[in-house]
């Protein structure tokens, strides 16, 4: 049985969501999941379940229901800490709706702290992005958290931004509210069991998912947007980090917010590997890795790409006693155990 304490995980059956969840019930935390499935489904409990071998306390609700959420507290009066990934994250989708990107990620996230502002006050982690970052400054990679936040060239990016003011306003309000605000650089893989992992909606818009996709020939070919950028083959940089060590990354978080070491009450940090990685590079290991075929061209330039981004991950390393070690190789190859699992193939 769990012995630190429950743990109240939006978002519990997402991509993130997901794989952070098995952590934690490793790490021998109680959980409470919710999610409203509006991009992922009830499988991915059972695949949870398989892993931990552990029912997963779960409800099905909406962080913008406040009713529901009122309800989720109500029920258990014994959560410590909230994990907050239920958002949504399509940055195309953001610019042609973005009322629902504000409607959606801005009310969840105040219901979340009305919550959890009453009685002792509980920590909350909050999933934010590098997004915040831009297009940075050569001179600021690889980036720390110090370096600045610039206007955000979407509303989901706009969404992490003024979440993240709305906690530091909070936090100066309520004495005893403690957050920990998670950058994460690129995601990807899955949990090497295979049981969960990235499920996609429609066709990905993000690299990993399409390149297995092509693998699999779901999909006829890759476009790698753009191979003319100021990079060393002309393709985008990317800090790409293993699910599974960034779901680890949100325990060592947890764990600071519950045991009292987590001091600044508002606290920041990046997480990625540190090392950047080109599209191309990235296509290249995964060909390699696991001798599947992905035929690829190059297309011109995506809209509002980012040219290059990694993280300087040393405030994560040395304070919250974590790093992103697993090699990319098998990153690759457990997406791609995956995406023939779920095709069967
Ligand atoms: C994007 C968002 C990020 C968000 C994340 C979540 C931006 C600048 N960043 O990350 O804030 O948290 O999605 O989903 O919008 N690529 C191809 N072909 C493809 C798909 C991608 O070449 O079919 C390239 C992209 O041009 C990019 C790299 O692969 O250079 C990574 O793309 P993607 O996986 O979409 O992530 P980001 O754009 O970095």
């Amino acid at each position: 049985m769990g012995t630190k304490g429950r743990i109240l995980v939006t978002g519990a059956t997402g991509y993130i969501g997901s794989h952070t969840t098995v952590e934690l019930v490793n790490a021998g935390y109680e959980v409470i999941g919710i999610d409203n499935f509006s991009n992922s489904s009830p499988s991915m409990l059972e695949g949870m379940e398989k892993i931990t071998g552990r029912k997963i306390p779960f409800i099905r609700t909406d962080c913008c229901d406040k009713a529901g959420m009122e309800e989720v507290f109500r029920k258990y009066p014994d959560i410590r800490a909230s994990i907050h990934f239920a958002a949504c994250k399509a940055v195309g989708e953001s610019v042609r709706e973005p009322v629902k990107y504000f409607r959606n990620n801005i009310v969840s996230l105040l219901n979340l702290l009305d919550l959890s502002m009453k009685g002792e006050g509980k920590g909350i982690v909050f999933s934010s992005s590098c997004t915040v970052y831009g297009e940075p400054d050569p001179e600021n990679l690889p980036i720390k958290e110090t370096a600045p936040v610039k206007p955000a060239v979407s509303p989901y990016g706009r969404t992490k931004q003024m979440n993240e003011e709305i906690l530091m306003d909070c936090v100066r309000a309520c004495p005893s509210l403690k957050v920990i605000s998670l950058r994460y650089f690129n995601p990807i893989g899955a949990h090497p069991s295979a049981l969960i992992g990235e499920m996609p909606n429609g066709e990905p818009q993000n690299l990993v998912p399409y390149i297995t996709q092509t693998a699999a020939g779901l999909r006829k070919e890759l476009r790698i947007w753009g191979n003319d950028y100021d990079t060393p083959d002309g393709t985008c940089i990317r800090d790409y980090i293993y699910v599974c060590d960034l779901a680890k990354a949100h325990v060592a978080a947890v764990g600071r917010l519950l045991d009292g070491r987590q001091e600044n009450r508002f606290d920041i940090f990046n997480l990625g590997t540190g090392k950047g990685l080109s599209v191309l590079e990235l296509v290249q290991n995964f060909i390699r890795a696991t001798g599947a075929d992905v035929p690829y061209r190059f297309a011109g330039r995506r809209e509002g790409d980012i040219v290059k981004v990694w993280a300087d991950p040393g405030k994560a390393n040395s304070i919250l006693g974590w790093k992103a070690d697993t090699p990319i190789d098998e990153v690759l190859l457990s997406a791609w155990n995956w995406e023939k699992k779920v095709r069967g193939i």
